[in-house]
């Protein structure tokens, strides 16, 4: 079995806070995989552990068969923060190539066709600081696929993005999925997570269930995967 992404007892201390606590994955190749978790229980660090930003406190990553931190691979990763992460005094258009421009994309075909994907064609000219907050996440979104990356790394790509493109978003994670891409992303939406092939539940830095959606609730003895993250937040299943 080949893994896209594996990391291996994975640690990350903020001084005496320990935001990530060990924490073993293995995702498959073209599965997408959903990180679920409390406000503040890890998964941003865990994401940024995963890209190489962060250094880890303790433990390794492998991405794409390739130990991490590794340049070259990231030529192959798309990354959606979770905070924007774009040149406000840049256009749309701007920004777009000056990813792609990063992973030597150049063809402006390509460009022109991720803004048109997530609906921002007409906007292509606009500065990202005169955008609304939903602007913002789909401008964003189009400089993570650029490049059409063999691994996305998604941290909440559909806050503020309004229900009708949140379903094209997904269709296309799953189109890409279909494609071989790996798809990791995290989300308080229950009906996103219902959409993932496998599903991470963490709580206080670690990985505490793991499963397809039913998994996750039949494990939880839940009825809903609503009630599901509430016992497992609590602390309320046995997971020992
Ligand atoms: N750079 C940092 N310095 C110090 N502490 C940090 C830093 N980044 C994150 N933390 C802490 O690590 C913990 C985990 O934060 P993280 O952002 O990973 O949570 P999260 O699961 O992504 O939460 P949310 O659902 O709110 O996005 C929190 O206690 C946070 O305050
Ligand atoms: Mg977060």
């Amino acid at each position: 079995m080949t893994y896209a992404l594996e990391t291996q007892s994975l640690v990350k201390q903020f001084g005496k806070l320990t935001a990530v606590a060990g924490i073993d994955l293995r995702i498959r190749t073209g599965e997408i995989y959903g990180l679920l978790g409390p406000n503040g229980s890890g998964k941003t660090t865990l994401i940024r552990l995963l890209t190489g930003i962060l250094k880890p406190s303790g433990g390794s990553v492998t991405l794409l068969g390739e130990k991490m931190p590794n340049k070259e691979v990231m030529l192959d990763v798309g990354y959606m923060t979770q905070a924007v992460a774009l040149y406000e005094d840049l256009s749309v258009r701007e920004n777009v190539s000056f990813f792609a421009s990063m992973c030597n994309v150049t063809d402006p075909e390509r460009i022109d066709e991720i803004i048109d994907f997530v609906e921002m064609g007409d906007r292509k000219k606009s500065l990202v600081r005169n955008l609304s907050g939903g602007m913002k996440r789909r401008a964003s979104l189009a400089c993570a696929l650029v490049h059409k990356p063999d691994l996305l790394l998604l941290d909440e790509p559909t806050v503020g993005i309004d229900p009708t493109l949140r379903v094209a978003f997904w269709e296309y994670f799953r189109q890409a999925a279909n494609a071989g891409c790996t798809v990791v992303v995290s989300s308080h939406v229950m009906d996103e997570a219902q959409r993932c092939d496998r599903l991470g539940f963490i709580r206080s830095g670690k990985l505490i269930a793991e499963g397809s959606y039913e998994e996750l609730i039949k494990r939880a003895q839940a009825s809903s995967l609503e009630e599901a993250f509430l016992r497992f937040a609590s602390c309320k299943v046995d997971i020992s």
